[in-house]
């Protein structure tokens, strides 16, 4: 282990000051308040139960109480607004560097999902907040890894899974969290200093998504993905051959079409409106 990851606190710009809460709604709303007060870069804030914890596009984010990792992330980057959409796909790679030194190999499921086979071990949301003239002030990265929740709800049963399931044994979450930190200030490092490009290789090596024949919310036909580019936008192609690109800021989720309609969280009570699958072309 890393001299960052045994100690969390000596991290360079993530895992600065930490706010170790129990029950709270939700660690991004905890996060934002501090970031209005003037919280420094690499803030983190965890939780061990949130009532009301936040998903992608609405949706809720369920967990045991004190199995899992339910944590957001302060940053600061002095970057564009456009520069920044790449940040959760960045913060992807890490923790799945992270987690494969708990013996786990998770894909990345575009944007920004970490899956065990065909169930979701990691979500992450990147909620940003700007000045007056468009320029991000701060961008929490909320990050929920499943550690050591054996069982799920109906909702998401079928859909989700923990290191502890994956591993079949309980994981140190402490530790875990230093790992997750020590990666995500690696890559966050890098990023700030070379931008996308080293990040994006190891995307795309870890991607469940590249190469294959997806649906993406709003999109009425299944596309094929291609790639991602530079600030991490879906670059894909549709049945008849026309480019599509998908920015990670839209409100799509990409979603194999045999799997179409789920995602690790519960859907708010609008449902899910990521479309059915049908059968997708060149399959
Ligand atoms: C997703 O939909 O996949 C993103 C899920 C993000 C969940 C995490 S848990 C910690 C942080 N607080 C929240 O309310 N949401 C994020």
């Amino acid at each position: 282990m890393s001299p960052a990851a045994a100690n969390p606190a000596a991290a360079r710009l993530v895992g600065g000051p930490r706010h170790a809460l129990g029950e709270v709604a939700s660690t991004q709303d905890e996060l934002a308040r501090l970031a209005a007060a003037g919280a420094p870069e690499g803030t983190v804030v965890t939780a061990l139960h949130q009532t009301g914890g936040r998903g992608r596009r609405g949706r809720a984010w369920l967990d045991a109480p004190g199995d899992n990792l339910l944590f957001s992330i302060l940053l600061r980057p002095a970057l564009p607004a456009a520069s920044t959409s790449a940040l959760s796909l960045v913060a992807a790679v890490a923790v799945s560097e992270a987690v494969a030194a708990a013996g786990v190999a998770a894909g990345i499921r575009w944007p920004n999902d970490l899956l065990v086979g065909d169930r979701k071990l990691c979500g992450i949301l990147a909620e940003a907040a700007a000045d007056g003239a468009g320029r991000v002030e701060s961008v929490r990265l909320g990050i929920g890894l499943n550690v050591n929740q054996a069982e799920f709800p109906p909702p998401i049963r079928a859909l989700a899974t923990s290191l502890r399931l994956v591993t079949g044994r309980a994981q140190d979450r402490e530790r875990l969290l230093g790992e997750v930190l020590a990666a995500l200030d690696r890559r966050y490092g890098e990023f700030l200093a070379v931008g996308f490009a080293p990040a994006r290789a190891e995307w795309r090596q870890r991607s469940v998504t590249l190469g294959r024949w997806i649906r993406v919310g709003g999109l009425c036909d299944p596309v094929l993905v291609e790639d991602v580019d530079e600030v991490g936008a879906l670059l894909a192609r549709d049945g008849a051959g026309r480019a599509v690109r998908l920015t990670s800021g839209e409100p799509a989720d990409a979603v194999p079409p045999a799997r179409a309609g789920e995602g690790l969280s519960a859907p708010a009570a609008a449902g899910p409106d990521v479309p059915h699958a049908g059968p997708a072309p060149g399959r």
